[in-house]
């Protein structure tokens, strides 16, 4: 396996005159939890709808687990988990169909996906509602819902766009102690967040971006001691850090 679960080379996405992702590179290794932080506007969906093959780049090289996104892209299909930003949960299907309907996609062997769906409905505490119509589901449910369908292909990567968003602090502690299993498991993990608070607890690694431009990249630890060091203020929280970069 490759050492890095991702790499990415200048890459750019210009949409007309607007540059929504300028000349950004970085590394991810494998098993990392690593963030892509950075306020709205920011490039971030852009840069992970690329990494999943959803959005084409206009430059830049990406290899995800050593294939190139350019003439590999079938494989890595099958590498990843994506949670999207929007929910698109098929509505007037059950919770239970929404797995298999996604396992179908794979073409996992009807055997295995009965499996598990049922051992995903277990870890994210969803086999009370098995039946249940996804419409029926509260927002916090859905979500959860959401990242168990991007797990039935079992993916050594899971690539989530703002999976806590607009959620109480219950289901969004509930979502962090799972990603934090899966990613004890071996699971490379790659989130986005404009929640500093959340960035702080999950990740060990990250990147902010700001219009597109990385403006901080590194070890967690490093980006917040750094600042410490400099005696800005020991006080100092990332969200202090990232309102500061905003301003720039
Ligand atoms: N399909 C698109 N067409 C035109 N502009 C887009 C499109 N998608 C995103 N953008 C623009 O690209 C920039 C980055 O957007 P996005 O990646 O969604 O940021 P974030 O996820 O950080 O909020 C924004 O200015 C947004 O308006
Ligand atoms: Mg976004």
């Amino acid at each position: 396996m490759s050492e890095f679960a991702v790499k990415v080379e200048n890459l750019t996405k210009t949409y007309d005159s607007l540059i929504a992702l300028n000349d950004v590179s970085f590394e991810v290794k494998a098993g990392d939890f690593f963030g892509i932080i950075g306020p709205n506007g920011a490039g971030k969906t852009t840069l992970l709808k690329i990494l999943y093959s959803f959005v084409t780049p206009s430059s830049g090289i990406v290899n995800v687990s050593g294939f190139d996104l350019n003439s590999d892209y079938k494989k890595i299909k099958n590498l990843l988990g994506v949670v999207p930003q929007e929910d698109n949960l098929d509505e007037d299907l059950s919770v239970f169909e929404n797995l298999m309907v996604y396992s179908m996609y794979f073409g996992i062997p009807r055997k295995e996906s009965l499996r598990r769906a049922e051992e995903l409905l277990g870890f994210f505490d969803l086999s009370e509602k098995k039946r249940a119509k996804v419409i029926s589901l509260s927002g916090g449910l859905r979500r959860r819902l959401l990242i168990a369908r991007a797990l039935v292909n079992g993916p050594g990567i899971i690539i989530l766009d703002e999976p806590t968003m607009g959620l109480d602090p219950e289901y969004r502690h509930n979502i962090w102690n799972k990603l934090k299993v899966l990613n004890k498991s071996g699971v490379t993990v790659l989130m986005s967040t404009h929640y500093m608070d959340e960035a702080e607890r999950l990740f060990k690694n990250i990147i902010m971006l700001n219009h597109g431009k990385i403006v901080v990249k590194g070890d967690i630890s490093d980006v917040l001691g750094d600042r410490y060091k400099r005696g800005i203020n020991e006080t100092r929280s990332l969200e202090e850090i990232f309102l500061d970069m905003v301003k720039k």
